[in-house]
């Protein structure tokens, strides 16, 4: 998964909710290659016990805590849990996310408020319940955003409006915990490949339409976006908080693809 390793996140704790799959099992497993101890939450233990099966087979610390990021009790739950096991909590990752396509005139109620529950509820709760602990050693978060909502996507005004949400946030705390001690910050992930999301979303002519129109010409890889997480996270990026990094190939700026 990294092409280097690298102790530059040495005696850090992690927090990796989603870490079960796609990209965030990927930010998972390259925090920990990077030395820090990497906890990962999800509704199922199995695929986040897969995740820290492979984070010691590399030889380094892993821990898989059960829970969803909309219910607060299990949420403060599984933060209590990866305290009690490594005794600080250093990077806080929001990833958990929902998604399916649905036209808004289709999208009933409960679905519109699932997806703004997990992706822009839970990463407040999760947040929340961090907090003291991030602000203990100094610590980080990083919210996995997106870049939907940079204009209009069509059958994802769920999510949109969600990931709009995340990155109010994002500035938010980045304001209010700044002088705290905590950084805050999100990736945009673009179109990314081996991932369930760009699978189920964008089948067939659809991944043709988007490859044609990003400017690097191909789909993101899973640990482009884990690079990206390894440096908001590290002292390296010890003066950048509030921002929103996009990696995505240069594909949302594009208004209009050339020809060929
Ligand atoms: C319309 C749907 C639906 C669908 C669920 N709902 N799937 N509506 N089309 N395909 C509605 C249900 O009818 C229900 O509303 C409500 O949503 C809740 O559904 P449940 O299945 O009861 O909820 P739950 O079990 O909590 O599951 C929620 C889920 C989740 C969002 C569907 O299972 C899920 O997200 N799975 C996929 C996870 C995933 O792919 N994550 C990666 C995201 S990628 P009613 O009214 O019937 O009660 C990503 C990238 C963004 O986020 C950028 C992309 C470019």
């Amino acid at each position: 998964m990294s092409i280097f390793r690298d102790d530059v996140l040495r005696g850090k704790v992690a927090l990796v909710t989603g870490g079960g799959s796609g990209i965030c099992k990927g930010i998972a497993l390259t925090l920990a290659s990077h030395g820090a101890h990497v906890a990962v939450m999800g509704r199922k233990l199995e695929p986040l016990q897969a995740t820290v099966a492979e984070v010691e087979a590399a030889g380094g610390q892993g821990l898989a805590v059960a829970g969803d990021v909309r219910r607060p009790e299990e949420v403060e739950a599984a933060v209590a849990r990866v305290v009690e096991k490594f005794g600080a909590l250093d990077i806080l990752l929001n990833g958990a996310a929902g998604n399916f396509l649905c036209p808004a005139a289709q999208l009933s109620p409960n679905g519109f408020k699932t997806v703004i529950d997990i992706d822009l509820a839970g990463t407040f709760n999760m947040s929340r319940a961090a907090f003291s602990h991030l602000q203990a050693r100094g610590g980080s978060i990083l919210n996995i955003s997106a870049t939907l909502h940079y204009g209009g996507t069509p059958m994802q005004g769920h999510v949109a409006a969600a990931k709009a949400g995340i990155d109010a946030l994002t500035k938010n705390l980045a304001v209010e915990w700044g002088p705290l001690g905590i950084r805050t910050n999100a990736i945009a992930p673009g179109p990314i490949d081996g991932t369930e999301g760009m699978s189920r979303l964008a089948p067939g002519e659809m991944r043709d339409a988007l490859i044609a129109a990003t400017p690097l010409k191909r789909f993101g890889r899973i640990e482009e976006i884990a690079w990206a997480a390894v440096y908001l996270c590290s002292p390296a990026a010890a003066y950048v908080n509030g921002a929103t990094l996009v990696v995505d190939g240069g594909r949302w700026l594009n208004n209009m693809p050339l020809p060929g």
